[in-house]
């Protein structure tokens, strides 16, 4: 048999972005003798694209804020999809989990009495998202990064898990191996906490850096574990859309909510149109009050460009259909006319030096051109609310890669809060786990046999296809049947798409040695991206309603039938199927806070 190291850990994390950082951290707070794998370098975390901020009801600028209203506002903007408990725990925590991150080191903007700054974004009632400029995922990263080395973590940097293993249902372990060598790797591990990030690489144009390509989602469902929601794809509003070569890079909310607003072919801001009827009311209605709202008048009502993600997505794509789109087929954001030069360029260096750089553009002094990009999956693999723990015994997930928190749609800001709370309650579940287990169990021969049989497959195809063409095959495709706008032809067409996609994907060939082999990485990353892609479809085929994220043309309306109703994505027999399942039922006393309007005390 081929030779592969062996490694052992009592948690085993696969993931080095924020969730697996902090699961790292609480772990090995544990006791926890704790490995980490990183598809990419320690630092080069997808996490760092989290620009504008993180949410968290400090209440350093509104002192009105509190958790009940964030935890109504991240219903709300998830379509009340959520899972009532997760979003209680998120709500409550986030203050704690952002404060500890600023005793561990993270340097956050100050309001001027020194506390926590904390900016407006989309959906959010009060200003809520503490930020470093436009950098704060990078400093959060510096941040969890510094910690787990100093408490000793153990990093397989550019490495790729291709196999998760079994004993019995349990899971006892990971296969893959070294991206720069292409050594096999396996891992005996008593728990294991998925924190792989998201899937956007499955689009054509996308916020999400090259390891994005699912491969969490992918490995859980393989090993039996449940998907939930994987319909609610989060078309963030604002990408880059010119050059094409940047085509999906983020240009953050934080531009918006430090008062850029949106604009169409004819100078029109035209979000004001495009208030949905469950915030009518909340938002201004003339440009005048939004200004005065801007400002700092408590009586006006927020600017529409504030509204969730998926309303400002749909109206861009809205006005490009309707003709109204900027040259390059997106939307004016238009900074430039509403704040000075220095404001800019302090409150948002990164936007500032990214379009200097990429687009030959000074955004003081012209506006933008933006569209949507595929940003975030707000489902995931299904967790307990508490603990983390998947479907699989001595399986846990955190972050972008487990589903329920956020529902149909995510708010921004939530995200980097979403994985400090779990990534912390995934480490400390994962480590009580594995203290329960005196020896690792052996792995077997067998099914190691069949992963580096798997992972030799491709230099063996020697007449084989060119695992790049199908990989371009899969992201054009998804992006035209199953991206911001769906309809029941083109998501079956999808399907049928995918099923012949898998077929070529077996025939997938590398040539060439195992060192840095990029096309033998993208033969192995293939069978992983076409699994979450069919997830996303077959989930989106069944929600024959619009809500959130996911926007059906067939079905433009939410539907009381599907309100109360998640989508699970199971393997069975080797296929997956979709099935509902109710909502878990929220207590009285919460349900009023969901309904609440304004300020909650
Ligand atoms: O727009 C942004 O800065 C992205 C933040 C997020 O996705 O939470």
């Amino acid at each position: 048999m081929e030779r592969y190291e062996t490694f052992e850990y009592d948690v085993l994390v696969v993931g080095a972005g924020g969730s697996g950082l902090r699961a790292a951290i609480a772990a090995m707070e544990q006791g926890a003798r704790v490995g980490m794998v990183s598809k990419s370098l320690l630092g080069k975390a997808h996490t760092v694209m989290a620009e504008g901020g993180v949410a968290a009801a400090l209440g350093n600028v509104r002192p009105e804020d509190n958790w009940k209203v964030h935890f109504r506002d991240t219903l709300k903007g998830g379509g009340m999809l959520n899972n009532w408990k997760m979003v209680q725990n998120y709500a409550q925590e986030a203050p704690e989990r952002v404060l500890e991150l600023e005793r561990w080191g993270a340097v956050f903007d100050r309001t001027p009495d020194g506390r926590i700054n904390q900016r407006n974004f989309g959906g959010h009632f009060f200003p809520r998202l503490a930020h470093v400029g436009d950098r704060t995922g990078l400093e959060m990263i510096r941040t969890l990064q510094d910690q787990a080395v100093k408490m000793g973590v153990n990093v397989h940097m550019e490495t790729t898990i291709t196999r998760l293993l079994q004993e019995g249902s349990a899971v006892n372990g990971a296969f893959g191996f070294d991206r720069r060598s292409g050594k096999f790797l396996a891992f005996k591990a008593k728990a294991i906490v998925i924190a792989t990030g998201g899937l956007g690489r499955i689009y054509k144009i996308t916020s999400n850096s090259w390891e994005c390509t699912g491969d969490g989602f992918a490995l859980a469902s393989m090993v039996g574990a449940d998907l939930i929601d994987m319909e609610f794809i989060q078309f963030h509003p604002t990408g880059m859309i010119w050059p094409t070569g940047v085509m999906g890079i983020l240009v953050t909310e934080g531009v918006r909510g430090e008062g850029g607003v949106l604009k169409n072919n004819q100078g029109k801001r035209f979000m004001f149109d495009n208030v949905p009827d469950r915030y009518k009311g909340e938002f201004a209605e003339t440009e005048e009050e939004a200004d005065r709202w801007l400002e700092g008048d408590r009586e006006a009502r927020r600017p529409p460009e504030l509204l969730t993600r998926d309303v400002v997505a749909r109206a861009i794509r809205m006005e490009v259909n309707e003709g109204r789109g900027s040259p390059h087929g997106g939307a004016y954001l238009d900074i430039a006319s509403r704040r000075s030069a220095d404001y800019i360029k302090k409150k948002l260096p990164s936007m500032y030096h990214q379009f200097m750089k990429l687009a030959n553009l000074d955004i003081t002094k012209e506006p933008m051109e933006v569209g949507p990009t595929s940003h975030y999956m707000m489902g995931g693999i299904k967790v307990d609310p508490d603990s983390q723990a998947t479907t699989v015994p001595g399986l846990f997930a955190a972050g972008e890669v487990a589903g329920g928190l956020h529902g149909a749609n995510r708010l921004g800001g939530n995200s980097l809060s979403d994985l400090l709370v779990f990534g912390r309650r995934a480490g400390l579940a994962a480590a009580e786990f594995a203290s329960k287990k005196s020896s690792w169990s052996s792995l077997d021969d067998s099914e190691i046999a069949q992963c580096l049989s798997e992972a030799l497959a491709p230099f063996s195809r020697a007449q084989g296809e060119n695992p790049f063409a199908i990989m371009q095959d899969l992201r054009n495709s998804m992006q035209k049947n199953a991206g911001i706008m769906r309809v029941e032809d083109e998501l079956n067409e999808q399907l049928d798409i995918i099923r012949k996609l898998k077929v070529r994907a077996h025939n997938a060939a590398a040539a060439g040695g195992r060192e840095y082999n990029p096309g033998w990485h993208t033969a192995l990353d293939l069978p992983l991206m076409l699994e979450v892609a069919e997830a996303v479809v077959l989930a989106a085929a069944a929600r024959k309603e619009s809500r959130g994220g996911h926007a059906r043309l067939d079905y433009p309306e939410p539907d009381p039938a599907f309100a109360m109703v998640n989508h699970l994505v199971r393997r069975k027999q080797g296929v997956l199927a979709v099935e509902t399942a109710p909502l878990p039922v929220m207590p009285g006393e919460l349900k009023e806070i969901a309904d609440a309007k304004g300020a909650v005390s």
